[in-house]
């Protein structure tokens, strides 16, 4: 049985442009009539077509801004469509923001009320699943208190633990399962498989594709609000890693002041690109830059050369035992080294304000391809991520006249021996 057909659905949005100081902008906007500011509509998405049949777990994937939240909103019916249809059979259960569809001014308990009761579940109803739902979440100490003394943990276990316990027939989850600790998310994935296994219909947008791979039956990848047309789940992540290598590749060819990642409140101000970030963000990353030995600024190595990376930070507030982090991946997204500054023996007892830290590769261990390059701040257990810019841009390593090897990925310090073995034979 089909529970969800989306039919050429498009939906578009008005993006407004920034106050202008520019003259002939201000001039136009005259003539363009009192308080008319720039603007213009462009596609979120564009003649999407998804038919998931009940029982099914689809995952959708993309690029930051490239339409993800917008389609579950509109299966939601959160937004609306401008063109195309969707259909839905049976109760949905979102878990789209944090403690959307929350009262800051309502107890926990309250709120279930609410938010059950919004899902189209009677009081009766929720009054025989409360104490499942209290229970689930964890809160039962300040499930009475209201919930704007809340932290975006307590929030999140609220959400989902009434999402997951009302038992809808499609449950649409975006990115929601990265926040909390992991023994809550634990019991998310049970309950999550549990729900698969009753054959209940799943949509799952989540920046982490070891989960899209592991839970999915099929993934969308949505690019610029268009759908790539095979949902193979690794037929469609390879295809988003290609995309993404092609784009951050693109980013370096700006020239070197813009191949950085620099951040100054918004990100996508600076880079030709988006990519995934999430965090809390009481420490950012601001600035990710690449020096050969010399010191200067590049993108391009060989293998065996002297890599500096340097990361400026800017933290908000006093931060106890950060850890600095760093990844690389080959073009296909296979993850070949993840340091960090925990594991690396560099304890770093408190930041505030700015400041950098900087991972020194002696000896680059990569052969000849292009690689892609992963920066994170996270708290001293690794659980929280206070910045994580994934896969935010890419570096090469070239042929070099030091290193014969070529096959694989790695060139790794070592030495051929050969022995030998008793008396060479008579002729
Ligand atoms: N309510 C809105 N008004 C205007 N633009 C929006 C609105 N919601 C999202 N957008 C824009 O639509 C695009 C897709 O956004 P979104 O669906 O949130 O992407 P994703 O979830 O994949 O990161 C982005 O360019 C975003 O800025
Ligand atoms: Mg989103």
């Amino acid at each position: 049985m089909e529970t969800v057909k989306i039919t050429n659905l498009s939906k578009k949005f008005r993006r407004y442009h920034q106050k202008s100081s520019n003259i002939k902008y201000a001039v136009l906007n005259l003539f363009k009539g009192f308080g008319s500011s720039r603007h213009e509509d462009f596609y979120a998405l564009k003649h999407i077509n998804l038919s998931v049949q009940q029982g099914e777990t689809v995952g959708i994937i993309g690029e930051n801004g490239s339409g993800k939240s917008t389609l579950l909103k509109l299966i939601a019916r959160i937004l609306f469509p401008d063109e195309g249809t969707i259909e839905t059979k049976g109760k949905i259960a979102t878990l789209i923001e944090l403690g959307a569809g929350f009262h800051d001014e309502l107890s926990g308990r309250e709120n279930i009320y609410v938010n059950a009761s919004l899902l189209g579940f009677k009081k009766k109803e929720i009054d025989d699943k409360i104490d499942e739902i209290i229970e689930f979440s964890g809160l039962k100490h300040f499930i009475d208190n209201p919930i704007k003394t809340y932290s975006s943990g307590m929030y999140l276990r609220l959400g989902f633990s009434i999402a997951i316990n009302v038992n809808p027939d499609i449950l649409l989850i975006d990115e929601i399962l990265a926040v909390g600790d992991e023994n809550f998310q634990k019991k998310c994935f049970e309950r999550i498989e549990e729900f698969k296994d009753k054959g209940k219909t799943i949509l799952i947008v989540s920046h982490d594709l070891n989960v899209i791979e592991r839970m999915c039956d099929r993934v969308i990848l949505i690019d610029n609000g268009q759908q790539f047309s095979k949902q193979d789940p690794v037929e469609a992540i390879s295809e988003y890693h290609k995309r993404l290598f092609q784009k951050r590749k693109q980013a370096l060819r700006l020239g070197p002041d813009k191949t950085a990642v620099e951040t100054s409140g918004e990100m996508r101000t600076l880079t030709a690109t988006q990519f995934n970030r999430w965090g809390s963000r009481e420490a950012e990353i601001t600035s990710v830059k690449f020096f050969d030995d010399q010191g200067n600024e590049t993108y391009d190595f060989r293998t065996r050369d002297h890599l500096k990376i340097r990361m400026d930070y800017h933290a908000k507030k006093l931060i106890k035992k950060p850890v600095f982090g760093i990844a690389v991946y080959t073009e296909d997204g296979v993850l070949l080294t993840g340091p960090n500054t925990r594991t690396g023996d560099c304890d770093i007892d408190v930041i505030q304000g700015q400041g950098s830290v900087e991972y020194v590769m002696e000896s680059v261990p990569f052969l000849p391809a292009s690689y892609l390059f992963t920066v994170s701040i996270y708290d001293h257990s690794l659980r929280h991520a206070y910045d994580h810019l994934e896969k935010c841009l890419v570096f090469n390593v070239v042929e070099s006249r030091k290193v014969k090897d070529k096959f694989g990925t790695l060139h790794i310090p070592a030495q051929w021996r050969h022995v030998k073995k008793g008396k060479p034979e008579p002729r």
